[in-house]
This record gives C-alpha cells, sequence and structure tokens, in this order.
C-alpha cells in the first residue's frame, strides 16, 4: 500500500528564516511563500533529489499547527506524507486494521492539489502520517 515519500513537513514560526536556511546554508531549490488560507497556513516547497521539504507557517487565527508550534516554540517536524495509488482503497484497508483516520475521514485536496488524508499519530508511533494519491 505505501509507495514513496513524498514529503517531510516541517512547522516553523518565521517561514522566511526557514526558507534562508534551507536555500543559503544548505543550498537547496527553494519555491516562493505561497499562502494557503483554505489550510490554515502558509508554505515553501523544497525541492531535493529524491523528494521533498514542506516548510509550515501558521496562517490566520486557528491554523492546525499553531498548537504544534506552541509545544514546539523552536519548530519541529510535524508530519510525514507517503504516497499511496488509490486513497479510498488505502483507507479502508487502515480501517479494517483498526487506524484512526481524522476529521471526516473523507480525502480532502491537499497542498498540492491532490487527495490527501491524515492518520491519528498514537497509531504510527507518534507521527502524524499523511496520505497523498499520488
Ligand atoms: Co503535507
Amino acid at each position: 500500500m505505501i509507495g514513496r515519500l513524498n514529503h517531510v513537513a516541517i512547522a516553523v514560526r518565521d517561514i522566511a528564516k526557514a526558507s534562508d536556511i534551507y536555500k543559503k546554508t544548505l543550498g537547496a531549490e527553494v519555491s516562493a511563500v505561497v499562502p494557503q488560507p483554505d489550510h490554515g497556513v502558509s508554505t515553501v516547497f523544497i525541492t531535493l533529489p529524491n523528494t521533498k521539504i514542506e516548510l509550515l507557517e501558521p496562517l490566520g487565527a486557528d491554523s492546525p499547527i499553531a498548537k504544534f508550534l506552541d509545544r514546539n516554540p523552536d519548530g519541529g517536524i510535524h508530519h510525514i506524507c507517503y504516497e499511496v495509488a488509490d486513497i479510498k482503497a488505502a483507507r479502508d484497508q487502515l480501517l479494517k486494521q483498526g487506524a484512526r483516520v481524522l476529521g471526516s475521514g473523507e480525502p480532502k485536496i491537499g497542498a498540492h492539489g491532490k487527495p490527501v488524508l491524515f492518520l491519528h499519530p498514537k497509531d504510527f508511533n507518534g507521527t502524524l502520517v499523511e496520505l497523498e494519491q499520488a
């Protein structure tokens, strides 16, 4: 079921500063800041040879990453995203095995314009897992 690692998402307080670390210090290919009001975050995508890093900065009053940054004031890894070929088939298989899908359980269109779901961190070794239909 599980496919390629699509991205690792890192929550940050200052996306311009974080972006500079990847661009100037690490020499990575870094996108412009993209505000995503539907998701309550601003994003920067960093393209690496084998995967992507996604920087997330809170946007708006009730950003889904605000609490995470309260607990992790220096920022930190927020979630990892794995690709699946068929997101609904993957969801049904995971539910059958007792995993919890966050929200309504219906895939939403994620930051890359593809259907995504999030899985409960308590079922995956303390890591929030995003599934994205490849
Ligand atoms: Co993501």
